[in-house]
Protein backbone atom coordinates (compact mmCIF):
# COMPACT_ATOMS: atom_id res chain seq x y z
CA UNK A 1 0.00 0.00 0.00
CA UNK A 2 1.86 2.89 -1.18
CA UNK A 3 -0.95 6.08 -1.92
CA UNK A 4 -3.05 8.08 0.38
CA UNK A 5 -6.36 7.63 -0.87
CA UNK A 6 -9.52 10.10 0.47
CA UNK A 7 -13.26 8.09 1.38
CA UNK A 8 -16.67 9.34 0.43
CA UNK A 9 -17.19 12.09 -2.54
CA UNK A 10 -17.58 10.96 -5.90
CA UNK A 11 -14.11 9.43 -5.74
CA UNK A 12 -15.49 5.97 -5.34
CA UNK A 13 -15.84 4.17 -1.62
CA UNK A 14 -12.69 2.65 0.45
CA UNK A 15 -13.98 -0.69 0.94
CA UNK A 16 -12.22 -3.37 3.10
CA UNK A 17 -12.98 -7.10 1.67
CA UNK A 18 -11.60 -9.72 4.09
CA UNK A 19 -10.83 -12.91 3.02
CA UNK A 20 -10.08 -11.64 -0.66
CA UNK A 21 -7.64 -14.51 -2.11
CA UNK A 22 -10.29 -16.73 -3.10
CA UNK A 23 -13.62 -17.65 -3.91
CA UNK A 24 -16.81 -14.88 -2.94
CA UNK A 25 -14.04 -12.63 -1.47
CA UNK A 26 -11.88 -12.48 -4.74
CA UNK A 27 -14.99 -12.07 -6.85
CA UNK A 28 -16.05 -8.90 -4.45
CA UNK A 29 -12.63 -7.31 -4.80
CA UNK A 30 -12.57 -7.92 -8.19
CA UNK A 31 -16.20 -6.31 -9.38
CA UNK A 32 -15.75 -3.61 -6.25
CA UNK A 33 -13.12 -2.11 -7.74
CA UNK A 34 -14.40 -2.53 -11.37
CA UNK A 35 -16.96 -0.15 -10.23
CA UNK A 36 -14.67 2.12 -9.03
CA UNK A 37 -14.17 1.89 -5.15
CA UNK A 38 -10.76 1.98 -3.32
CA UNK A 39 -10.58 -1.71 -2.24
CA UNK A 40 -8.26 -3.23 0.05
CA UNK A 41 -8.24 -6.99 -0.47
CA UNK A 42 -6.98 -9.02 2.60
CA UNK A 43 -5.92 -12.61 3.40
CA UNK A 44 -3.01 -14.75 3.90
CA UNK A 45 -1.81 -16.13 0.80
CA UNK A 46 -0.10 -13.57 -1.23
CA UNK A 47 0.57 -14.17 -4.12
CA UNK A 48 -3.01 -14.50 -4.88
CA UNK A 49 -3.35 -10.90 -3.92
CA UNK A 50 -0.89 -9.35 -6.05
CA UNK A 51 -2.30 -10.97 -8.80
CA UNK A 52 -5.55 -9.11 -7.80
CA UNK A 53 -3.17 -6.06 -7.34
CA UNK A 54 -2.28 -6.67 -11.15
CA UNK A 55 -5.85 -7.15 -12.82
CA UNK A 56 -7.38 -4.27 -11.51
CA UNK A 57 -4.70 -0.90 -9.83
CA UNK A 58 -7.37 0.04 -7.67
CA UNK A 59 -7.40 -2.82 -5.11
CA UNK A 60 -4.73 -2.46 -2.90
CA UNK A 61 -2.91 -6.37 -1.22
CA UNK A 62 -3.46 -6.20 2.25
CA UNK A 63 -1.69 -9.42 3.89
CA UNK A 64 -3.59 -10.72 6.98
CA UNK A 65 -3.85 -13.52 9.39
CA UNK A 66 -6.96 -12.89 10.93
CA UNK A 67 -6.44 -15.19 14.07
CA UNK A 68 -2.85 -13.48 14.58
CA UNK A 69 -2.53 -10.07 16.89
CA UNK A 70 0.54 -9.11 15.44
CA UNK A 71 -0.80 -9.48 11.73
CA UNK A 72 -3.93 -7.96 12.90
CA UNK A 73 -1.63 -4.82 14.20
CA UNK A 74 0.42 -4.69 11.13
CA UNK A 75 -2.66 -4.95 9.04
CA UNK A 76 -4.29 -1.95 11.37
CA UNK A 77 -1.57 0.16 10.85
CA UNK A 78 -1.23 -0.21 7.08
CA UNK A 79 -4.80 0.52 6.23
CA UNK A 80 -4.73 4.06 9.34
CA UNK A 81 -1.48 5.31 7.60
CA UNK A 82 -2.51 5.00 3.64
CA UNK A 83 -6.56 5.73 4.32
CA UNK A 84 -8.48 8.18 6.85
CA UNK A 85 -10.84 6.05 7.14
CA UNK A 86 -13.08 3.46 5.50
CA UNK A 87 -16.30 3.68 3.87
CA UNK A 88 -17.17 -0.24 3.91
CA UNK A 89 -15.77 -3.39 5.42
CA UNK A 90 -16.87 -6.96 4.44
CA UNK A 91 -16.20 -8.99 6.52
CA UNK A 92 -15.95 -12.44 4.49
CA UNK A 93 -13.08 -14.79 5.43
CA UNK A 94 -13.96 -17.91 6.70
CA UNK A 95 -13.03 -21.53 6.73
CA UNK A 96 -15.42 -24.48 7.05
CA UNK A 97 -13.90 -28.15 8.84
CA UNK A 98 -16.92 -30.90 9.68
CA UNK A 99 -17.06 -33.52 12.35
CA UNK A 100 -17.17 -37.12 10.99
CA UNK A 101 -19.06 -38.70 14.01
CA UNK A 102 -18.52 -41.05 15.75
CA UNK A 103 -15.14 -39.55 16.48
CA UNK A 104 -14.88 -36.62 15.30
CA UNK A 105 -11.87 -34.01 16.05
CA UNK A 106 -13.18 -31.69 18.61
CA UNK A 107 -10.34 -29.35 17.71
CA UNK A 108 -12.38 -29.00 15.09
CA UNK A 109 -14.73 -26.92 16.55
CA UNK A 110 -11.99 -24.54 18.07
CA UNK A 111 -10.34 -23.91 14.85
CA UNK A 112 -13.40 -22.47 13.20
CA UNK A 113 -14.80 -20.46 15.74
CA UNK A 114 -11.10 -19.21 15.44
CA UNK A 115 -11.42 -17.83 12.04
CA UNK A 116 -15.05 -17.68 11.79
CA UNK A 117 -15.81 -15.54 14.99
CA UNK A 118 -13.33 -14.92 16.64
CA UNK A 119 -11.23 -13.59 13.28
CA UNK A 120 -14.19 -11.64 11.91
CA UNK A 121 -14.74 -9.41 15.62
CA UNK A 122 -10.73 -9.08 15.51
CA UNK A 123 -11.13 -7.11 11.75
CA UNK A 124 -14.35 -5.76 13.53
CA UNK A 125 -12.40 -4.05 16.24
CA UNK A 126 -10.16 -2.93 13.33
CA UNK A 127 -12.32 -1.53 11.16
CA UNK A 128 -14.98 0.39 13.27
CA UNK A 129 -12.49 3.44 14.37
CA UNK A 130 -11.86 3.71 10.88
CA UNK A 131 -15.75 3.51 9.57
CA UNK A 132 -16.11 6.36 12.26
CA UNK A 133 -13.72 8.28 10.30
CA UNK A 134 -15.40 7.94 6.92
CA UNK A 135 -16.71 10.92 5.28
CA UNK A 136 -19.24 8.72 3.89
CA UNK A 137 -23.22 9.57 5.47
CA UNK A 138 -23.66 5.98 6.52
CA UNK A 139 -20.51 3.48 6.82
CA UNK A 140 -21.36 0.07 6.08
CA UNK A 141 -20.87 -3.53 7.93
CA UNK A 142 -20.90 -6.43 5.83
CA UNK A 143 -20.57 -9.87 7.64
CA UNK A 144 -20.57 -12.72 5.65
CA UNK A 145 -22.31 -15.20 7.52
CA UNK A 146 -24.28 -18.62 6.15
CA UNK A 147 -27.81 -19.80 5.49
CA UNK A 148 -26.64 -23.19 6.77
CA UNK A 149 -28.25 -21.25 10.06
CA UNK A 150 -31.64 -22.22 8.44
CA UNK A 151 -31.54 -25.57 9.36
CA UNK A 152 -29.76 -28.20 11.12
CA UNK A 153 -27.29 -30.04 8.69
CA UNK A 154 -25.38 -33.20 9.66
CA UNK A 155 -21.61 -32.63 10.11
CA UNK A 156 -22.05 -29.20 9.98
CA UNK A 157 -22.12 -28.38 14.04
CA UNK A 158 -18.88 -26.14 14.19
CA UNK A 159 -19.35 -24.23 11.28
CA UNK A 160 -23.22 -23.85 11.36
CA UNK A 161 -22.08 -22.41 15.12
CA UNK A 162 -19.76 -20.01 14.12
CA UNK A 163 -22.07 -18.56 11.78
CA UNK A 164 -25.13 -18.48 14.22
CA UNK A 165 -23.24 -16.68 16.75
CA UNK A 166 -21.92 -13.76 14.07
CA UNK A 167 -25.45 -13.43 12.70
CA UNK A 168 -26.69 -12.87 16.75
CA UNK A 169 -23.68 -11.11 17.26
CA UNK A 170 -23.97 -8.14 14.26
CA UNK A 171 -27.79 -8.33 14.89
CA UNK A 172 -27.26 -6.93 18.30
CA UNK A 173 -24.68 -4.55 16.93
CA UNK A 174 -26.85 -2.90 14.39
CA UNK A 175 -28.57 -1.93 17.64
CA UNK A 176 -25.93 -0.35 19.24
CA UNK A 177 -24.15 1.05 15.53
CA UNK A 178 -27.72 2.93 14.87
CA UNK A 179 -26.65 5.96 16.87
CA UNK A 180 -23.67 6.76 15.31
CA UNK A 181 -25.66 6.14 11.29
CA UNK A 182 -23.14 2.60 10.89
CA UNK A 183 -25.42 0.00 9.06
CA UNK A 184 -25.12 -3.41 9.85
CA UNK A 185 -25.94 -6.12 7.13
CA UNK A 186 -25.72 -10.19 7.08
CA UNK A 187 -25.50 -11.63 3.95
CA UNK A 188 -26.44 -15.66 3.98
CA UNK A 189 -25.29 -17.06 0.80
CA UNK A 190 -26.79 -20.41 0.13
CA UNK A 191 -23.77 -22.77 -1.58
CA UNK A 192 -21.65 -21.21 -4.09
CA UNK A 193 -19.19 -23.04 -6.24
CA UNK A 194 -15.85 -22.15 -4.45
CA UNK A 195 -12.69 -23.58 -3.24
CA UNK A 196 -14.78 -24.57 0.04
CA UNK A 197 -17.27 -25.95 -1.47
CA UNK A 198 -15.25 -27.74 -3.76
CA UNK A 199 -14.24 -29.98 -0.96
CA UNK A 200 -17.71 -31.24 -0.23
CA UNK A 201 -18.28 -34.51 -0.76
CA UNK A 202 -21.94 -34.37 -1.06
CA UNK A 203 -24.54 -32.96 -3.19
CA UNK A 204 -25.23 -29.00 -2.71
CA UNK A 205 -28.83 -27.80 -4.05
CA UNK A 206 -28.81 -24.86 -6.34
CA UNK A 207 -25.21 -24.69 -6.40
CA UNK A 208 -24.12 -20.93 -7.54
CA UNK A 209 -21.51 -19.54 -9.58
CA UNK A 210 -19.37 -17.49 -7.43
CA UNK A 211 -19.28 -14.25 -10.13
CA UNK A 212 -22.85 -14.55 -10.09
CA UNK A 213 -23.32 -14.71 -6.10
CA UNK A 214 -20.63 -11.71 -6.00
CA UNK A 215 -23.00 -9.94 -8.21
CA UNK A 216 -26.11 -10.42 -6.31
CA UNK A 217 -24.36 -9.60 -3.09
CA UNK A 218 -23.00 -6.52 -4.61
CA UNK A 219 -26.24 -5.38 -5.83
CA UNK A 220 -28.51 -6.33 -2.77
CA UNK A 221 -26.19 -4.62 0.11
CA UNK A 222 -26.33 -1.43 -1.29
CA UNK A 223 -29.38 -1.10 0.06
CA UNK A 224 -28.08 -1.93 3.27
CA UNK A 225 -30.95 -4.76 4.40
CA UNK A 226 -30.55 -6.02 7.75
CA UNK A 227 -29.99 -9.36 6.11
CA UNK A 228 -29.98 -10.87 2.55
CA UNK A 229 -30.09 -14.24 1.94
CA UNK A 230 -29.93 -16.09 -1.49
CA UNK A 231 -30.86 -17.78 -3.41
CA UNK A 232 -34.79 -17.61 -2.02
CA UNK A 233 -35.38 -21.11 -3.39
CA UNK A 234 -32.64 -22.61 -0.78
CA UNK A 235 -34.47 -20.34 1.90
CA UNK A 236 -37.81 -21.91 1.32
CA UNK A 237 -36.53 -25.67 1.37
CA UNK A 238 -35.09 -25.47 4.72
CA UNK A 239 -37.65 -23.39 5.96
CA UNK A 240 -39.64 -25.60 5.30
CA UNK A 241 -37.52 -28.57 6.25
CA UNK A 242 -37.32 -27.23 9.76
CA UNK A 243 -41.09 -26.77 10.53
CA UNK A 244 -41.76 -30.87 9.49
CA UNK A 245 -41.40 -33.86 11.91
CA UNK A 246 -37.84 -34.94 12.12
CA UNK A 247 -38.24 -37.98 10.13
CA UNK A 248 -39.63 -35.49 6.96
CA UNK A 249 -37.18 -33.14 7.31
CA UNK A 250 -34.63 -35.94 7.07
CA UNK A 251 -36.33 -37.11 3.56
CA UNK A 252 -36.05 -33.17 2.34
CA UNK A 253 -32.44 -32.33 3.54
CA UNK A 254 -31.57 -35.99 3.40
CA UNK A 255 -28.07 -35.81 1.19
CA UNK A 256 -27.02 -32.31 2.70
CA UNK A 257 -24.15 -32.64 4.52
CA UNK A 258 -24.00 -36.01 4.54
CA UNK A 259 -20.76 -37.00 2.76
CA UNK A 260 -21.93 -39.71 -0.70
CA UNK A 261 -20.28 -43.21 -0.07
CA UNK A 262 -17.92 -43.70 -2.20
CA UNK A 263 -19.75 -46.88 -4.28
CA UNK A 264 -22.84 -43.78 -4.89
CA UNK A 265 -21.30 -40.85 -6.26
CA UNK A 266 -22.78 -38.08 -6.27
CA UNK A 267 -24.97 -36.28 -9.33
CA UNK A 268 -23.00 -32.94 -8.90
CA UNK A 269 -20.20 -31.96 -10.66
CA UNK A 270 -17.10 -32.71 -8.09
CA UNK A 271 -15.61 -29.92 -8.17
N1 LIG B 1 -19.08 -21.06 -0.71
C1 LIG B 1 -20.24 -21.18 -0.09
O1 LIG B 1 -21.10 -21.97 -0.49
C2 LIG B 1 -20.56 -20.34 1.11
C3 LIG B 1 -21.87 -20.37 1.60
C4 LIG B 1 -22.19 -19.60 2.70
C5 LIG B 1 -21.23 -18.81 3.28
N2 LIG B 1 -19.96 -18.81 2.80
C6 LIG B 1 -18.98 -17.95 3.45
O2 LIG B 1 -18.40 -17.10 2.50
C7 LIG B 1 -17.11 -16.72 2.96
C8 LIG B 1 -16.12 -16.88 1.83
O3 LIG B 1 -15.99 -18.28 1.58
P1 LIG B 1 -15.69 -18.88 0.15
O4 LIG B 1 -16.74 -19.86 -0.14
O5 LIG B 1 -15.38 -17.82 -0.81
O6 LIG B 1 -14.39 -19.76 0.48
P2 LIG B 1 -12.83 -19.60 0.12
O7 LIG B 1 -12.66 -19.44 -1.33
O8 LIG B 1 -12.18 -20.72 0.83
O9 LIG B 1 -12.44 -18.21 0.79
C9 LIG B 1 -12.15 -18.08 2.15
C10 LIG B 1 -11.27 -16.86 2.31
O10 LIG B 1 -11.01 -16.68 3.71
C11 LIG B 1 -9.64 -16.46 3.88
N3 LIG B 1 -9.17 -16.92 5.18
C12 LIG B 1 -9.34 -18.14 5.75
N4 LIG B 1 -8.69 -18.19 6.92
C13 LIG B 1 -8.09 -16.98 7.09
C14 LIG B 1 -7.25 -16.43 8.09
N5 LIG B 1 -6.88 -17.12 9.17
N6 LIG B 1 -6.82 -15.16 7.93
C15 LIG B 1 -7.16 -14.45 6.84
N7 LIG B 1 -7.95 -14.90 5.87
C16 LIG B 1 -8.40 -16.16 6.00
C17 LIG B 1 -8.98 -17.26 2.75
O11 LIG B 1 -7.72 -16.71 2.42
P3 LIG B 1 -6.27 -17.31 2.80
O12 LIG B 1 -6.39 -18.79 2.87
O13 LIG B 1 -5.39 -16.80 1.68
O14 LIG B 1 -5.95 -16.69 4.10
C18 LIG B 1 -9.93 -17.00 1.60
O15 LIG B 1 -9.61 -15.80 0.96
C19 LIG B 1 -16.82 -17.58 4.18
O16 LIG B 1 -17.08 -16.84 5.35
C20 LIG B 1 -17.81 -18.71 4.05
O17 LIG B 1 -18.13 -19.29 5.30
C21 LIG B 1 -19.60 -19.54 1.71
Amino acid sequence: MTQAKTTGGNQGQVIWVTGASSGLGRSLALALADQGHSVIASARNEESLSSLEEANPSIIALPCDITDESSLRAAQEKISTNFPGLDEVILNAGNCEYLDFPEPDWSAIRRVMEVNYFGTLNCLQIALPLLRKSAAARPHIVVVASQVTNAPFARAEAYGASKAALQYFFDSLRIDLAPENIDVSVVNPGFVDTPLTRKNDFDMPFLMDVEDAAQRIIGQIASRPRSYSFPRRLRALLFISKLLPAAWQKMVSRDIGESVPASQPSQDSKL
